[in-house]
């Protein structure tokens, strides 16, 4: 069978990320701004985990939109569908299959003791339900389905993966070698991005006070005075520390932005005040969005591009998914 990748050698690297809602410029420097690198490195699949998203309620308009305006940030961000496989979750129907498959493979006891679930219970106490239960077990079907060599996560996601691997393990160790083991991968610059109002905590697109994050959808202006107000001690000297969580914060966003070592970033606001700093960082991000915008703009005009992108995407996936789904039919006796 003809590879669906131009270059079938190289590992194959996977992620997906739930349309929750635009993302932050966390995202970007977390998550996307890496995807887009390690392009060329590998063969990517990135998928906008949409079956996820119905581990809490939504309004079912808002999720169809959100989910295109997804693929179309994406795309704008630098995601090159000559490269990499974009694709939608819920129009690859093996995942949900191969979910409840594994589900049977998974014990009650290993799911209790996920961390984020036990979070996610405490904050949603009145809807509890059991697809919150069994999402790491959606997520290994994601990432099991296309043989991963590696996925790009953040420490929030470890244990999942960890999961991942025992649940593919016990399964190979039964039917005999199914599922390549998947290894995490973390990129060499990024890392977490905090809260501009509380930088103790990490950027999140549902913080109550906007100030605390930048949408990377959010005007010049906004994002200039969003880091403007951004909050930092009073020493007012411009270094990496922990004991200076606001100010390291600062430097890391405009070093992986910059693409500058943090002691550069040091280095070179050395003599300058905090403001003038927080501003020089404003402006960076603000510049490194901009053409990020733009092209969103271009692209969320033209929903049946869009469509036809996830479409032909899903194709491809569909082919890779269908054949490991077969093999793990033909293994445990699904006729
Ligand atoms: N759970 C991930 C998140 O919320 C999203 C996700 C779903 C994912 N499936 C995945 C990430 C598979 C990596 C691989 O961030």
């Amino acid at each position: 069978m003809k590879s669906i990748f131009n270059e079938p050698e190289k590992q194959i690297m996977l992620s997906g990320i739930q349309p929750t809602g635009i993302f932050t410029l966390g995202n970007y420097i977390g998550a996307i701004k890496n995807w887009r690198k390690v392009q060329d490195k590998y063969n990517c699949l990135y998928f906008i985990a949409n079956l996820h998203s119905l581990t809490v309620r939504n309004d079912p308009q808002k999720l169809k939109q959100l989910t295109l305006d997804c693929v179309a940030l994406l795309l704008a961000c630098g995601i090159d569908v000559e490269k990499s496989i974009l694709f939608i979750q819920s129009h690859v129907p093996e995942h949900a299959e191969l979910s409840w498959v594994l589900q049977c493979y998974t014990q009650f006891g290993e799911l209790s003791r996920m961390t984020q679930f036990k979070d996610k219970s405490l904050k949603n106490a009145d809807n509890v339900n059991a697809g919150l239960f069994g999402y790491p077990v959606l997520m290994a079907a994601d990432i099991l389905l296309y043989q991963s060599d590696f996925v790009p996560i953040g420490a929030d996601q470890k244990q999942h993966l960890e999961i991942t691997r025992d649940i593919a393990n016990r399964f190979n160790q039964l039917y005999g070698p199914t599922f390549k083991l998947p290894n995490p991968y973390i990129p060499k610059s990024g890392g977490r991005v905090m809260s501009l109002a509380d930088p103790t905590s990490k950027m999140s697109k549902s913080d109550k006070n906007s100030n605390g994050f930048i949408s990377v959808l959010d005007p010049t202006d906004v994002i200039i005075n969003k880091f403007k107000k951004a909050v930092t001690d009073s020493e007012s000297k411009i270094y990496f520390s922990d004991k200076k969580p606001g100010i390291s914060n600062l430097i890391t966003i405009y070093s992986t932005l910059a693409e500058i070592e943090i002691k550069e970033v040091e280095e070179k606001f050395r003599d300058k005040g905090y403001g003038e700093f927080k501003l020089a960082v404003g402006e960076l991000v603000a510049e490194t969005l901009k053409p990020i915008q733009s092209k969103y703009s271009q692209l969320s005009k033209n929903k049946n591009y869009l469509k036809d992108i996830c479409e032909k995407g899903s194709q491809k996936a569909s082919v890779i998914a269908k054949k490991t789904l077969k093999s793990v039919y033909e293994k445990i006796g699904i006729l």
